[in-house]
C-alpha cells in the first residue's frame, strides 16, 4: 500500500511539472498560474511557490526517478526546472521581474445580463446582485427561473443562518433580479454573461441573436471552459467586445474569473472586464483561447491521474486523505469530481487530450464507465463517493 507521499508523488509531481511547461510554453505568468489555482479550486499556494518552497532540484530529481520509471513524457521534468536547479532562482523572482498593473473600467457597467439557469449561471448571478448590480436572468421556462432565485435564496439563508447577512440584504439582493424568458429583455445591458450548455452550436446561435439583441458596445461574455471564442467572437459584428470569463464552482465562493481574450478582443475590453471582476470581489487572471485555460488545463490531467491510481487497485478514501494532509487541498480528487460532476470532467479531459494529444491525457476508463452508468456525483446522488441518505 502507497503511503501518503508516495500518492503525493505519484499525483501532485505531474501537476507541478505541468504548471512549470505552461510558464515556459509563454502561455501565462508566474502570478497567474499561482493565482489560478489558489483562487479557482482554493489551494493554498500556485504550484510554482509549492516548486520555490521544495527547491527546484529535489521536484526535479523526483521527477526524473518517476520519468525513469514510466517513460511518460508528462514526467519528464521540464527544462526550466533544471536550469532553477543548476543556475539557481526561484519562479517568485521571475514573477517579481514581470511587474503587476491595476485594471481600470473603460466602459460604464450598470446592467448586467446573464442566460442561463444552471449552477455556474445562478451563482454568477448572486455574485453580480450581491455587489450592487441589476441583473437580468435569462432562462427557458419561469420553472427554471424560480431555481435561480431558490438557489440565491438557499446560499443567502445559509449565511444569515451564520450571522453573515441579514433578511434586509436577502431581500435586496433578489429585488435586484429580474427573471425574463426572452431574450429581447437584454437589449439595455451593459455586458452579457452567458452560461448555457457546453455545445458549439448552442453558444453559436446564442451570440448571433445576442448580436441583434444587445445595444452598440454590450460586451458579450461567455462562460465556457472548452469551446473557442474565437469562434464565437466571428459569428457576431462585434468581435473586439466578445470575451471569456470562466467562473468557478462554487461560483459565489471561487474567487477565480480566468479572462480569455482572442485575437479580436479589444484591450479596452479585456481591461473593463478585469476592472469587473475585481469590483465584484473576484481575481482576474489572464489567459489566450486554448482548451482547459490555466486551471483546467492542470487540475483535470491530475483528477484523471487520480482516478488511474484507484484503477490500480488504491482506496479512493485513502487518496482523498493522503492529497487533503500532504497537500494541504481543501477537497481529495474524488471529492472534487463528485463535485464538478463526473460528465463535466469526462467532456473536459477529451478537450484537453484533443488539444494536447498526450497519451497521459487519455481519460481514465473508470471516468468513462461512471458517466455511463449515470453516477455523475453528487447531482445524482452517487458518483465516486456515495451521497445517497
Ligand atoms: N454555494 C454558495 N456558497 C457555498 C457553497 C455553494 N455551493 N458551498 C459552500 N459555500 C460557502 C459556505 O456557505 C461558506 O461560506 P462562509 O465562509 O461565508 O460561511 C464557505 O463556502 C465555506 O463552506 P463550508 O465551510 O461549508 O465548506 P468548506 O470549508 O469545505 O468549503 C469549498 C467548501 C469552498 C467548496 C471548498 O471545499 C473548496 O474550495 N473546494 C475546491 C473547489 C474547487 O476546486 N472548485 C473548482 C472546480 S473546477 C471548475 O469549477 C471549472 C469548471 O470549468 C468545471
Amino acid at each position: 500500500m502507497p503511503t501518503s507521499e508516495q500518492i503525493f508523488d505519484t499525483l501532485v509531481l505531474p501537476y507541478l511539472n505541468h504548471a512549470v511547461r505552461m510558464y515556459e510554453a509563454d502561455y501565462a505568468s508566474v502570478a497567474d498560474i499561482d493565482a489560478g489555482m489558489r483562487f479557482g479550486c482554493g489551494y493554498p499556494k500556485g504550484p510554482l511557490t509549492v516548486i520555490d518552497e521544495l527547491g527546484a532540484a529535489a521536484v526535479r530529481d523526483k521527477l526524473a526517478a518517476r520519468f525513469a520509471e514510466t517513460n511518460d513524457h508528462l514526467h519528464e521534468p521540464a527544462g526550466l526546472l533544471d536550469r532553477l536547479a543548476i543556475e539557481g532562482g526561484t519562479f517568485a523572482d521571475l514573477g517579481a521581474a514581470a511587474g503587476a498593473t491595476t485594471p481600470e473600467l473603460k466602459h460604464d457597467i450598470e446592467k448586467v445580463g446573464v442566460v442561463g439557469t444552471g449552477t455556474m449561471a445562478s451563482g454568477i448571478v448572486q455574485v453580480f446582485a450581491q455587489s450592487g448590480y441589476d441583473v437580468v436572468v435569462i432562462g427557458r421556462s419561469e420553472d427554471k427561473l424560480a431555481g435561480v432565485t431558490a438557489y440565491i435564496g438557499k446560499n443567502l439563508d445559509r449565511a444569515i443562518a451564520k450571522g453573515k447577512s441579514t433578511e434586509d440584504d436577502k431581500a435586496a439582493v433578489l429585488g435586484r433580479v429580474t427573471g425574463a424568458t426572452a431574450r429581447d429583455a437584454l437589449a439595455d445591458v451593459d455586458i452579457v454573461v452567458e452560461a448555457i450548455a457546453e455545445d458549439l452550436d448552442i453558444k453559436l446561435e446564442l451570440f448571433r441573436d445576442l448580436d441583434g439583441i444587445c445595444k452598440q458596445g454590450a460586451i458579450l461574455a461567455t462562460t465556457t471552459s472548452s469551446l473557442p471564442i474565437t469562434q464565437l467572437g466571428a459569428c457576431t459584428d462585434r468581435p473586439a467586445d466578445v470575451i471569456g470569463m470562466h467562473f468557478f464552482n462554487p461560483a459565489p465562493v471561487m474567487k477565480l474569473v480566468e479572462v480569455v481574450t482572442t485575437p479580436a478582443t479589444s484591450a479596452d475590453v479585456d481591461e473593463t472586464v478585469k476592472a469587473l471582476c475585481a469590483k465584484v470581489g473576484k481575481v482576474a487572471v489572464s489567459c489566450g483561447d486554448r482548451a482547459g485555460f490555466i486551471v483546467n488545463c492542470l487540475l483535470f490531467p491530475y483528477l484523471n491521474d487520480a482516478v488511474k491510481l484507484a484503477e490500480s487497485g488504491e482506496d479512493l478514501a485513502t487518496i482523498d486523505a493522503a492529497i487533503k494532509e500532504t497537500a494541504g487541498l481543501p477537497m481529495g480528487p474524488f471529492e472534487l469530481l463528485d463535485v464538478v460532476g463526473n460528465d463535466v470532467s469526462l467532456a473536459i479531459q477529451k478537450e484537453l487530450y484533443g488539444e494536447f494529444k498526450e497519451e497521459g491525457f487519455a481519460p481514465a476508463k473508470t471516468l468513462e464507465e461512471k458517466v455511463a452508468a449515470g453516477e455523475l456525483g453528487r447531482k445524482t446522488g452517487k458518483g465516486f463517493h456515495d451521497y445517497a441518505k
